[in-house]
């Protein structure tokens, strides 16, 4: 009885199994496909950060600290606010080719490490309106950080990759840098 209960069945787990395999194919030949967005590019980026901590117009002011800050050697606990200016030389007068907006702050109290949480929008060619998401440690003292690019939007759209930075020049009296950026990310 159980038996032909089963069989009786069968054409039901038949068709079940029909519908299950024609309801995954499109996701499978979708997934092989990026999920429609096209093929994946590879992307080289090489421009210079400018930090102006300093002066009547600064680029970076500080927005919060804790009452110990100042007496820590990592600057423990400050942030600060920038809008800084991104071009394709070194020099200050070099064209601008985008600006960085956003928050870093002291996040360690060993060595002078920023945390940063930055959207660093493009103005330049192709990559006009197009920015990318800078997420994680940005360890200032080392000669060369590696910091992870978490997204973006307009030609980096679903970005993923790494940003290395080194300092160019810095003047230690007043705090103000110039930084050289390589970053590689993948996108579509
Ligand atoms: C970038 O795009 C904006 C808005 O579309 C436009 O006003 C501006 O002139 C463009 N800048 C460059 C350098 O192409
Ligand atoms: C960026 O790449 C250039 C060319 O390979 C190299 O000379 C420079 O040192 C690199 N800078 C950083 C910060 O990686
Ligand atoms: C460094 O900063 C100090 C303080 O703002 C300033 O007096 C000095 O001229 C700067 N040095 C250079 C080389 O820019």
């Amino acid at each position: 009885m159980a038996k032909l209960a089963l069989l009786q069945l069968l054409p039901i787990f038949v068709t079940a199994v029909v519908v299950v395999l024609v309801a995954a194919a499109p996701d499978h030949k979708e997934h092989l496909n990026h999920n429609g967005l096209g093929p994946e590019r590879l992307t080289h980026l090489h421009f210079y950060f400018h930090d102006s901590v300093s002066g009547k117009n600064p680029s970076a002011i500080r927005v919060a600290a804790a009452p110990t800050t100042d007496h820590s050697p990592s600057l423990f606990g400050l942030v600060m606010m920038a809008d800084d200016l991104l071009t394709q030389g070194p020099e200050p007068t070099s064209k601008l080719v985008g600006r960085a907006h956003g928050l870093y702050g002291s996040a360690s109290k060993e060595e002078l490490g920023l945390i940063m949480a930055m959207s660093y929008c493009f103005t330049d060619g192709v990559y006009n309106g197009s920015t990318l998401s800078v997420m994680g440690l940005n360890s200032a003292a080392h000669p060369v950080r590696e910091m992870p690019i978490v997204g973006g939007t307009g030609v980096f759209r679903f970005a993923r990759g790494v940003a290395l930075a080194k300092t160019y020049w810095v003047n230690f009296t007043s705090g103000d840098a110039i930084v050289e950026y390589n970053v590689t990310v993948v996108h579509y």
